[in-house]
């Protein structure tokens, strides 16, 4: 993925997306405001694999544009299978995150896209200060985990 330099434009850009999404009403305007520093921004191409099934999980991301498919593989002689589609104001890359397991699903971009991107640790530092929106990632992370058969 290529790294992109954010600027004033683009912070507007996220407060604006977080405030359409219902998601993210439980974080303030402060809270978004402090996570606003640590955020990255990516460019990814169609094909390109922005997280990989099985691997550490060290970041969590929120689609500015574009379109991802999420697609698990369940064992070697089956094909991945397409669980889910997420576009703008989706995020993903979560449940590794809270469970320090390895990443459940490949996710693939296919239609261009821009995502933010929050390193783990960070990622931690907004869970710890906004409750609110820790458990909204944890019901959300719950749900996904149901909706894709995974064990719980
Ligand atoms: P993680 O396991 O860290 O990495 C793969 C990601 O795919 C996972 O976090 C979720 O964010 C996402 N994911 C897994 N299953 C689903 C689903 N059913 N719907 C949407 N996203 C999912």
């Amino acid at each position: 993925m290529e790294n992109l330099p954010l600027d004033g434009r683009d912070c507007v850009d996220l407060a604006r997306l977080l405030r359409q999404v219902d998601f993210f009403a439980s974080l303030t305007i402060g809270e978004i405001e402090q996570m606003l520093p640590h955020l990255l921004l990516y460019r990814a191409r169609v094909g390109e694999i922005i997280v990989r099934q099985g691997e550490i999980g060290d970041a969590f991301f929120l689609m500015k544009t574009g379109q991802v498919a999420v697609r698990i593989k369940r064992n070697w002689f089956t094909r991945a299978e397409t669980v889910a589609h997420l576009g703008p104001g989706k995020f993903f890359g979560e449940m590794a995150l809270l469970t320090n397991e390895p990443r459940t699903a490949t996710v693939v971009c296919t239609e261009e896209c821009h995502v933010y991107v929050l390193r783990s640790c960070d990622f931690q530092t907004v869970l710890r200060k906004s409750p609110a929106f820790a458990e909204a990632v944890r019901n959300m992370a719950r749900l996904r985990r149901l909706l894709s058969g995974l064990p719980r």
